[in-house]
């Protein structure tokens, strides 16, 4: 069997991660090579806590045997299918479960994206193309939190706070105001109620004049 860990410092790149040090000679990385629950193992036989859960992905835990019932039996079915042009049971009822959960909302339809990064992305694409489509293509102005993260791809970097994940995402032909103040006290409900907050209203360009959140 080849060198794993050789194999794993000529081969491969790790986002945000410090390569050189990764791939120093003294350095040993971690290889996970399973888990159950909420531990994880690694290739000495040593458990771990997930304790973020695989950075969120894995809220129900590793190996869960219902989770791997569902996955096996869809496998046997049909193991992928495009959405473009054709549906399927799964995305109809998991489409149906999400709207239910915005009772009286005006929101009723689920666009699948793949994940975070391009779902951000998905929802910048559709925001600046209804204005486009309804006459108002000068309204193409994304207001960004400072100290956000949205993802790593380019468009979700562009509209990030945090200059070390932001990278050069910015330079896309639509405009970003990251100066917003996330840690500013929440709004209550009536300026929420209203379309205009005083201080995120005076970050808009005059063409700009309200806000809808
Ligand atoms: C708030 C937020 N938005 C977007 C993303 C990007 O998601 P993904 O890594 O699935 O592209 C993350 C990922 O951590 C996130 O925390």
């Amino acid at each position: 069997m080849p060198d794993l860990l050789s194999l794993e410092k000529r081969h491969l790149w790790h986002p945000f991660t410090l390569m050189q040090a990764w791939c120093a000679d003294e350095h040993e990385p971690l290889l996970l090579v399973s888990g159950k629950g909420c531990t994880l193992t690694d290739q000495h036989g040593k458990e771990y806590l997930d304790g973020n859960s695989s950075i969120w992905t894995n809220i129900h835990g590793h190996s869960h045997p219902t989770i791997t019932a569902a996955i096996h039996a869809q496998l046997e079915r049909v193991s992928h299918t495009s959405f473009l042009g054709f549906t399927h049971e799964p995305a109809i009822q998991l489409g149906k479960q999400l709207i239910d959960l915005l009772p009286g909302s005006a929101l009723s339809r689920v666009f699948f994206s793949d994940n975070g990064s391009t779902a951000i992305e998905s929802a910048i694409r559709m925001a600046l193309q209804f204005w486009k489509q309804n006459e108002h293509p000068q309204r193409d102005t994304i207001l960004a939190f400072d100290r956000a993260y949205h993802g790593d791809t380019l468009g979700a970097a562009s509209v990030g706070g945090i200059p070390i994940f932001k990278g050069s995402g910015n330079d896309f032909g639509y405009k970003t105001l990251p100066r917003i103040n996330s840690a500013a006290p929440p709004l209550s409900a009536a300026s929420r109620s209203s379309t205009k907050s005083a201080s995120w209203s005076a970050c808009l360009p005059k063409s700009h004049s309200s806000l809808i959140y």
